[in-house]
């Protein structure tokens, strides 16, 4: 599989097509933004370490009958996916308080809920990726009712999934954000589940494992990355 031409550069990825109009090849970037792009860094070695994860994690969740853009891990920073439409949505699951959820709600951080929470940002660099209900998705038609219970279905069993797998690592899932496609009419699992994306507290400690290193200055950051790529035990 050979990347053609680079169709799409984000903040952590590049996106190439290929001769099959429905394959692209995503390439993951050492490039760290955080407070949509204001910050802007580099984490060395991030780049493998979440290509590697997001493709190790997404196999897992296909066994779990989570279907997902994944084809072909290429090389260590270089995956073949299936081409999707992204649905402008950022799909965010929460297990604990944290972030801004803690910042909106005045509480500390940390604190378990007693059932997980989902809620919808609309993707829009512009405004700043705001906060949004399912009502608003449904009257801008970013998503269907259809799409929106599947996507809901399915993030909820990915943090089943992915909270036993942790678990099981000594590491909590406080929360994490997901992202769909349409591929073909069904919404499947898209973009990347790594260390960006989620935030992982070892269970002992409570010390951040994730990007939080990198956007509150707390250092350590690559250490934090190899620590969780470390546990998961990838060959
Ligand atoms: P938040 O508490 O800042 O809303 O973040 C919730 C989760 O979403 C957390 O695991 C970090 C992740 N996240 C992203 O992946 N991308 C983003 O742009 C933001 C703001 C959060």
């Amino acid at each position: 599989m050979e990347k053609k031409e680079l169709l799409y550069e984000g903040k952590a990825k590049k996106v190439y097509t290929t001769e099959d109009p429905d394959v692209l090849i995503v390439s993951y970037k050492d490039d760290a933004t955080a407070f949509n792009g204001l910050k802007k860094g580099t984490i060395v070695g991030k780049g493998a370490i979440n290509n590697r994860m997001t493709n190790f994690i997404f196999r897992k969740l296909e066994e779990k009958g989570i279907p997902t853009h994944l084809i072909q891990e290429l090389n260590d920073r270089e995956t073949a996916v299936k081409k999707v439409e992204i649905l402008p949505l950022e799909v965010i699951v929460r297990n604990y308080s944290a972030g801004s959820f803690a910042k909106k709600m005045g509480m500390e951080e940390g604190i378990k809920f007693s059932r997980p929470t989902l809620e919808f940002s609309y993707k829009n660099d512009d405004l700043g990726d705001p906060f949004i209900n399912s009502y608003y998705a449904l009257a801008l038609d970013l998503a269907t009712q259809e799409e929106i219970d599947a996507l809901t279905k399915y993030a909820f069993l990915v943090n089943e999934v992915l909270q036993e797998y942790f678990d099981g690592l000594n590491i909590d899932l406080i929360d994490f954000k997901i992202e769909f496609g349409r591929y073909h009419g069904q919404v499947i699992l898209a973009d990347e589940i790594s260390p960006d994306t989620c935030r992982l507290w070892d269970k002992d400690t409570r010390e951040k494992l994730d990007k939080d290193r990198f956007r509150r200055d707390l250092g350590g950051t690559e250490d934090a990355y190899e620590e969780v790529f470390g546990r998961l035990g990838i060959q």
